[in-house]
């Protein structure tokens, strides 16, 4: 029998209440599949923060790297600036273990109402590839005279060849892998930007040469933000850098039904470190504790997690029993216009899966 280690850290808010359905869904198909999973939690997060004034103890990043995977639910409090979670948790892990490539795929499912007039199930199929270490995301920059009147703050943003070279050659092979539209549409603003986004274009178009398989668009990111809405259809893999994928993904998971139906990977596809499976969305402070969070996003978390590790059938059996679920549509949380509660959407896709 195969075991493997998962780090979870559930966080904050609705991630509490998300990781544990994840978790049964989890040894449902260990238990099918022959496989042991030993589950290692970390109580991290704000709690810990209020405790220890750090998000994470010092040595944290040890205590994970041995781990297969990381699955992770949500950071953040409405105490806590949201800077000080996303730098004490979220960012560290993602550039200690060179998580480089963040999925984030966007499917309407047959049975999900999307907001759009238009498209029905299967219509929308697309998938954001983001540059996850740096970029706008680099921890450059400073102050000058902090917290007085005439205060300054510099923010640098961090574009090198090879961080936009990796990660467009990650969008291209998925693009093959995916064998759908075959295309990939990178995302610029080098109207604006006449550094970083130059760069990423050059680099877009050296790397767009060693696969004239694949067709290739390139669209400033306003004009794409408008594109996601009205021909959503159009898109297949979508590479952009870290903040200006981070905003179009919250469009596609929106498009496609609900935030609770948007899963992430972070991914060090050079597999030297673990890569790390999560929601798209926060910690939900507006519905936190009410039992009505959608826990499909990280259940479809857990799926590409157990893709990552190999177990495709069992990745393959999750995301069905997931579909079953939405096409059936009569058990649902009331972000997909249901009145389930997040343990009873749990217990259908475990039904779907017997
Ligand atoms: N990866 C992360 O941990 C992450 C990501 C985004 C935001 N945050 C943090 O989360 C906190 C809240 O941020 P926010 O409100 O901007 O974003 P959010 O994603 O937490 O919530 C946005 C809206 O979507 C709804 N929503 C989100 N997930 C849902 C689900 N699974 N089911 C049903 N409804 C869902 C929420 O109720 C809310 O109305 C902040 O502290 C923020 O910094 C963390």
């Amino acid at each position: 029998m195969k075991t493997l280690t998962i780090a979870v850290i559930a966080g904050d808010g609705v991630g509490t209440e998300v990781i544990p359905q994840a978790k049964r869904v989890l040894e449902k198909v260990a238990h099918k599949h022959h496989l042991s999973f030993v589950f290692q939690d970390f109580d991290w997060g704000a709690e810990h923060f209020f405790r220890w004034g750090q998000m994470m103890p010092a040595g944290a990043i040890d205590l994970l790297q041995p781990c297969d995977a990381i699955l992770l639910g949500a950071v953040g409090h409405p105490d806590i600036p949201d800077h000080t979670t996303l730098n004490g948790l979220l960012l560290p892990i993602r550039r200690a273990f060179d998580q480089y490539a963040n999925v984030r795929p966007a499917y309407l499912y047959p049975g999900v109402k999307s907001p759009l007039v238009r498209p029905k199930g299967g219509d929308i199929d697309l998938v954001v590839v983001r540059e996850n270490t740096e970029g706008e995301y680099a921890p450059v920059g400073g102050w000058v005279y902090r917290h007085q009147p005439e205060e300054v703050a510099i923010q640098t943003s961090v574009f090198t060849r090879r961080g936009c070279e990796r990660i467009m050659r990650f969008a291209f092979e998925m693009a093959r892998q995916r064998n759908r539209k075959r295309r990939v549409s990178s995302i610029t603003k080098s109207n604006a930007q006449g550094y970083s986004m130059v760069l990423w274009d050059r680099t877009f178009q050296d790397v767009a040469a060693d696969y004239p398989d694949i067709a290739t668009e390139s669209l400033l990111v306003d004009a794409a933000a408008m594109n996601f809405i009205r021909r959503p259809e159009s898109f297949d893999v979508v590479v952009g850098s870290n903040l200006f994928s981070d905003i179009l993904s919250d469009i596609s998971a929106i498009i496609v039904g609900s935030m609770g139906l948007a899963a992430s990977a972070n991914l060090d596809p050079s597999r030297r470190f673990p890569s790390m499976f999560e929601p798209v969305h926060g910690s939900a402070p507006d519905i936190a504790g009410k039992g009505i969070v959608n826990p499909l996003a990280t259940i479809l978390s857990a799926g590409m997690m157990l893709d990552h590790l190999g177990i495709t059938e069992a990745a393959r059996e999750v995301e069905a029993a997931v579909a079953a679920v939405l096409a059936v549509g009569e058990v649902a949380t009331p972000d997909l216009g249901g009145k389930s509660s997040t343990e009873e959407v749990g217990t259908a896709v475990l039904e779907k899966l017997a």
